[in-house]
C-alpha cells in the first residue's frame, strides 16, 4: 500500500470514529487506541507532508484569524422562526396551514417535530464534498465567516462524500454543553474574570475567538437542522432529507421525530417539557414543521419566517426562594440598581443567588421585603428578575427604603424629575470609575484585554488608577505585584494596553462613556469628525444637524466636552500617546440593531420618545413612523392603537418597554 493510502484510510477511519464518538455518543474504540490512530497520521504527515489536505483531522485547528471576520452574504437568507407560547396559538398555525393548502386532506399532512436548540445559528458550506466556508447567521442576510473556528468542532465533517451534490449549504445550531459551560465558569471566577451569563453567551463567545486553538478547547457541539441550498435535490420531505444528512455523518438531533398528524406533533410538547432538562444542552422549545417539501413550497415565507414552520417556546423557569437582603449597585453611569440576594436556587439548570429588582417604584409595586418568600423567573439569557412576593402570613420586615446616599462613595444620591433611577452624581465614586473602566477596556471600546474586574478592582481600591489615563503609565512590576497576577499575565496585560492607544477615534468615543453616545453613534460621529480636536470645537447646532444624531444625544455630547475634568482626562489621554483620530474608514456596522427598523407606538413611560428614538438610532436601528413589511419590531406601551394591529397581522415582532430596554442591554 502506498503512504497516500494509507493517510487515506487513516483519516477514513478516525473521521469515522470522530462520527461514532462525537455524534453518535458510542465509541467503538478507547481513547488510547483513537489516540494511537492520530498520532499515526501525524506522523506519516511530517514524513510526507505532500499528502497533507484540508480535511485532516489533524488540520482542524488551522491558523489565526483576522482581527475582524469578514461578512459573508447568505445565497439564501437564513430567516427565523414564529414563536408560540400556549397550545391555542399551535393550533392557529395548524389552521393557518390547513388554509393555505385547501387541496390537500388535513389527514396527509405530515409534521417533523425537533429540538428548538437554544445556541447560534450558523451555515456550513460544502464545495465538490470539502468544508469551504462556516458562517454566522448575522442579521440573516449577512453574517460573519467564522471557518476557520467551526472547523475545530469535532463533530463537524471536514469532508462528506459527494456522490449527490457538488454543492450544498446545512445548517444548524452550535451550543455550548450545559457541563462544559459549568466548567468554563468556574475556570473564569478562579481567574477573577466575568462568568458567562448563559450556555449561548459562552457559545458565541467562543465562536467569536481570534485563536481558534481556544475554541477546539472550549468543546462546542453542533445539531444540524435544516439545508440552506442544494444543487439538486432529489428528496420529497425533509425527514428524508435529514436522513440523508444523518448517513453522510453530519450530526442529527436523535429526538427528532416523523408525526403522522398534527395532534401527535402537539404530545410531544407535553412530553419534552421535563425530559428538556436532563438533556446536556439548552433546549427552548420545539420546532414544528410541514414535512413536504412540496407544501412548504406553496405556503412559502413571509420576509421573517417560514409559513410552513412555528417554534413553540416553554415558559421561563420559576422557583421559590427567599431574599436575604436588598443590596445596591452602583452603574457607569452613577444610577443605583437594587438587587435582591437570594437564598440560593436553583433554576434551568444553574444556582441563582441574586435578582434584579430593577428601581425603587419596582420595589414598592410589588412590595418586595426582606425575609419574603418570591417567585424568580429566568427567561433565556437575562438576569433573573423576581416577579412577585408570595402569599405571606405574620411579621415582615420593614418596606425597603432606598438609602439617601451612595452605598460605595457615601455622597448624596439625587433622582431627576420624570426618570426612575437614583444616581451617585460624584464623578470620583470609586465604584463608578470601576464599572467606567470595565466599559473602557471592553470588547467593543478600546479592546484591552487580560484587564479583568479582579485587576480594576486593585488598581481602583489602591488609588493607583483614578482615570483612564492613569492605566496608561502602569509600569509592568507595579501589574505583577498585584494579587494573583503572574509576571508573564503582567506583561501581557502591559502590551494589551499599549496595543490598545492605536484603537482609534470611533472605539475612543464610545470607550469614554458619554451617556447616550454607543456603539453606532460613536462610528458615525468618528466617520463625520475624524479627529476628536475637530469634535471639540464643532457647536451643538452643527452635532444635531446630523441624521441620527439629535438633541439628546448632541447635548449630552457637548456637555461631556465642555466639562474641565473631561477636558483634562482627553489632555492627559494625548500626553499618552493615544490616537485621537479616525484612520481609514470607521467601520461601517457592529452595531445591535444594525438594519433594524423600529416603530414606536402609544405612551412610552421608560423613556421620552425621543430618547428611545436616540438609543435605537446609537444601535445602528432606524425608527420610523408607520409599520411596514420592513418593519423588524414594533414598540407598544401603553394604549397602543391600530399599529398594534396592524404590526399583529403582518406577523411583526411586539415589544413592550421592558422588553426593549432588554434587547438593548443585551448589547
Ligand atoms: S429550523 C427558517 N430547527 O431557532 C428557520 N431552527 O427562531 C428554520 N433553532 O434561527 C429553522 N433549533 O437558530 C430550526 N431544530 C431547529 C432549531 C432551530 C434551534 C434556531 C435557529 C433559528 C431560530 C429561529
Amino acid at each position: 500500500m502506498t503512504v497516500k493510502q494509507d493517510i487515506e484510510d487513516l483519516k477514513q477511519t478516525i473521521h469515522q470514529h470522530d462520527h461514532l464518538y462525537y455524534v453518535k455518543n458510542s465509541p467503538s474504540i478507547s481513547d488510547q487506541e483513537y489516540d494511537a490512530l492520530l498520532r499515526r497520521l501525524r506522523e506519516l504527515e511530517t514524513a510526507h507532508p505532500e499528502h497533507i489536505t484540508p480535511d485532516s483531522p489533524t488540520q482542524r485547528v488551522g491558523g489565526k484569524v483576522d482581527e475582524r471576520f469578514k461578512a459573508v452574504v447568505h445565497p439564501v437568507p437564513m430567516l427565523s422562526l414564529d414563536n408560540t407560547y400556549n397550545v391555542d396559538e399551535v393550533r392557529a398555525f395548524h389552521q393557518r396551514v390547513l388554509k393555505g393548502l385547501p387541496d390537500v386532506p388535513e389527514d396527509s399532512i405530515e409534521y417533523v417535530v425537533e429540538l428548538k436548540f437554544d445556541g447560534l445559528a450558523v451555515a456550513l458550506t460544502y464545495e465538490n464534498g470539502l468544508l469551504v466556508r462556516g458562517a454566522t447567521r448575522g442579521d440573516g442576510l449577512q453574517g460573519e465567516d467564522i471557518t476557520a473556528n467551526l472547523r475545530t468542532l469535532r463533530s463537524i465533517p471536514l469532508k462528506i462524500d459527494t456522490e449527490s451534490f457538488n454543492r450544498i449549504e446545512v445548517r444548524g445550531e452550535v451550543y455550548m454543553p450545559k457541563k462544559e459551560f459549568e466548567r468554563i465558569n468556574a475556570e473564569r471566577e478562579a481567574e477573577g474574570e466575568t462568568p458567562f451569563a448563559n450556555p449561548r453567551n459562552a457559545a458565541a463567545g467562543a465562536l467569536r475567538l481570534l485563536d481558534p486553538a481556544i475554541t477546539a478547547e472550549r468543546k462546542l457541539g453542533i445539531f444540524i437542522y435544516a439545508v440552506g441550498f442544494l444543487d439538486n435535490n432529489p428528496f420529497k420531505t425533509h425527514y428524508e432529507l435529514q436522513e440523508k444528512l444523518d448517513a453522510l455523518r453530519f450530526p442529527i438531533n436523535k429526538h427528532n421525530r416523523l408525526c403522522k398528524n398534527f395532534e401527535s406533533a402537539l404530545v410531544l410538547i407535553e412530553e419534552f417539557r421535563d425530559k428538556r432538562k436532563e438533556l446536556d444542552y439548552e433546549v427552548d422549545g420545539l420546532v414544528i414543521q410541514l414535512n413536504s417539501l412540496a407544501h412548504r413550497k406553496k405556503l412559502g415565507e413571509t420576509s421573517k419566517f417560514p409559513r410552513w414552520a412555528v417554534a413553540y417556546k416553554y415558559e421561563a423557569e420559576q422557583a421559590v426562594t427567599e431574599i436575604m437582603d436588598i443590596v445596591c449597585q452602583v452603574g457607569r453611569t452613577g444610577s443605583i440598581t437594587p438587587v435582591a440576594e437570594l437564598k440560593p436556587v436553583l433554576i434551568s439548570g444553574s444556582t441563582v443567588s441574586r435578582a434584579t429588582l430593577h428601581n425603587e417604584d419596582e420595589i414598592k409595586r410589588k412590595d418586595v421585603r426582606v425575609g419574603d418568600q418570591v417567585v424568580i423567573e429566568k427567561a433565556g439569557e437575562i438576569i433573573p428578575k423576581v416577579i412577585r412576593v408570595l402569599e405571606h402570613s405574620g411579621k415582615r420586615a420593614q418596606p425597603f427604603k432606598m438609602p439617601n446616599v451612595c452605598p460605595e462613595c457615601q455622597a448624596v444620591l439625587s433622582r431627576l424629575d420624570g426618570e426612575v433611577v437614583w444616581r451617585c452624581v460624584n464623578s470620583a465614586c470609586p465604584a463608578q470609575l470601576k464599572e467606567r473602566l470595565k466599559h473602557f477596556s471592553s470588547r467593543k471600546a478600546m479592546d484591552i484585554d487580560h484587564l479583568g474586574p479582579a485587576v480594576i478592582e486593585q488598581l481602583v481600591d489602591s488609588g493607583r488608577v483614578k482615570n483612564f489615563s492613569d492605566l496608561y503609565t502602569l509600569k509592568t512590576e507595579e501589574v505583577a505585584a498585584l494579587e494573583r497576577m503572574a509576571d508573564k499575565s503582567a506583561q501581557n496585560l502591559i502590551s494589551a494596553i499599549a496595543k490598545s492607544k492605536s484603537a482609534g477615534l470611533s472605539r475612543l468615543l464610545h470607550a469614554l462613556g458619554v451617556r447616550h453616545v454607543g456603539q453606532r453613534t460613536a462610528i458615525l460621529l468618528a466617520r463625520k469628525f475624524r479627529s476628536l480636536k475637530t469634535l471639540q470645537v464643532t457647536i451643538y447646532d452643527e452635532l444635531e444637524k446630523l441624521d441620527e444624531v439629535g438633541p439628546v444625544i448632541a447635548e449630552s455630547l457637548q456637555a461631556f466636552l465642555d466639562r474641565d475634568s473631561n477636558r483634562q482626562e482627553i489632555e492627559r489621554l494625548l500626553e499618552q500617546g493615544i490616537l485621537m483620530e479616525e484612520q481609514g474608514d470607521a467601520p461601517e456596522s457592529g452595531g445591535l440593531f444594525d438594519g433594524q427598523q423600529f416603530v414606536l407606538t402609544g405612551t412610552l413611560t421608560r423613556f421620552t420618545r425621543e430618547e428611545a428614538k436616540e438609543k435605537i438610532q446609537s444601535l445602528g436601528g432606524r425608527v420610523t413612523s408607520t409599520i411596514s413589511k420592513k418593519t423588524d419590531y414594533l414598540v407598544a406601551a401603553a394604549s397602543a392603537g391600530s399599529k398594534l394591529d396592524k404590526a399583529q397581522q403582518l406577523g411583526i415582532q411586539i415589544l413592550d418597554e421592558e422588553a426593549l430596554q432588554k434587547l438593548m442591554e443585551s448589547g
